[in-house]
């Protein structure tokens, strides 16, 4: 049997559409130097990236950025996954929606929407974003529930915001949320840059979990809560991405192909672009979705570990920002040789002079200042 053979089609395709957006989120998963890859794929190549990636067996579609809103053309985007039969998804800040827009997606078959929030008061949400957008995302979330869609909100939860969980999972309440993602930041691209600043400590951490799980009881099915562990603070890492070219196919606003967000920093990985490949090739034949699909190119200590299929060795881009070899077993796993730089890290956010530090906000001007890529 031929390799192509054996691997099963994508099930999500995420479509990041662009890298423009209107906030400036010091945890932001779009990469450091995203300035450098501003340019956009048309309308077309993004039709023809639905088509190719629905005939190889793709059923999911999220819609991303940056801020997708920024794209004119997203209804269209969103009529033709509909009308190709996939469920539709639109991850957004909020900011760009209103009366005529909502109308338009409900109407070319968008199937759900999650609004992300940065935090439950006026001040924070505004500071981290470093924007005024709280009010903006208020009237966002009625906008939502007034065509019917499920509430689905997230918030990525860290140092500056974990201690007002409580405010968060009231703030969703009172907007109505269905479901409420309590995504506790993991440390990619901008969230790396700023990590000591974001780490909570693990009392926090416990302290947040405890009253996510009071809540859970006193809501039941009213809402659902959903608490997202980060891997620090983990003796075993995650499968991540459920697995490198196993479910997710990204495509960035330039039409990279990525088994991931980031896995464009990756040294020596050669990464196609749409433009140049189709997606079948891309995701059956190239080198990059290729190099660490399953548990054959494993090393050890993985590869003679119990555990290896339920984590496939941890995050490729992970391994890499900690030590520089993307094949490396991640450092968050305790039987790592370089575990120590995990616990390093939890250490770091006892310590004010780094906790205190300035945040590095996103914008395309630092972006273009940064010289490493993440
Ligand atoms: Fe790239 Fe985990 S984020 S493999």
């Amino acid at each position: 049997m031929g390799m192509s053979e054996a691997i099963g089609p994508p099930f999500w395709l995420l479509a990041e559409l662009t890298y423009r957006c209107p906030l400036h989120c010091a945890f932001c998963y779009n990469p450091v130097d995203f300035a450098r890859h501003e340019e956009e794929l048309s309308t077309e190549d993004w039709l023809r990236v639905l088509r190719e990636a629905r005939a190889l067996g793709a059923v999911q579609c999220g819609f991303s950025g940056g801020e997708p809103l920024q794209r004119d053309d997203l209804e269209v985007l969103v009529a033709e996954a509909h009308r190709l039969g996939y469920y539709s998804n639109l991850i957004t800040s909020g900011i760009g929606l209103n009366e005529r827009r909502i109308r338009a997606l409900k109407d070319a078959g968008l199937d759900h929407i999650q609004l992300s929030f940065q935090d439950s008061t006026r001040e924070v949400n505004d500071f981290l974003s470093s924007t005024r957008t709280f009010d903006l995302k208020r009237k966002a979330a009625a906008l939502i529930k007034s065509q019917n869609y499920p509430m689905v909100m997230n918030c990525v939860i860290h140092r500056l915001n974990i201690e007002h969980i409580e405010r968060i999972i009231e703030l969703a309440v009172e907007l109505d949320a269905d479901y409420l993602e309590l995504a506790n930041v993991q440390f990619y691209a901008w969230a790396q840059r700023n990590r000591a600043q974001l780490m909570p400590t693990h009392e926090q951490l416990q302290r947040a979990e405890a009253i996510t799980q009071q809540w859970r009881e006193r809501l039941g099915t009213r809402m659902k809560l959903l608490f997202v562990v980060p891997d620090y603070y983990e003796s075993r890492p995650k499968k991540c991405m459920n697995g490198w070219g196993n479910v997710f196919l990204t495509v960035t606003p330039d039409g990279t192909a990525l088994p991931c967000h980031t896995a464009r920093m990756l040294p020596g990985l050669a990464f196609p672009n749409v433009r140049e490949m189709n997606v079948a090739d891309i995701w059956l034949r190239s080198e990059g979705f290729n190099r660490y699909r399953g548990t054959g190119w494993l090393p050890e200590p993985c590869r003679s570990c119990p555990e290896k299929e339920k984590d496939h060795g941890g995050c490729r881009c992970q391994a890499y920002m900690l030590t520089q070899d993307a094949g490396a077993t991640d450092p968050v796993c305790d039987k790592s040789a370089h575990h120590e730089l995990i616990l390093q890290a939890r250490e770091q956010a006892t310590q004010p002079k780094l906790t205190e530090q300035p945040l590095i906000f996103r914008g395309p001007a630092e972006s273009r200042r940064i010289d490493q890529p993440f």
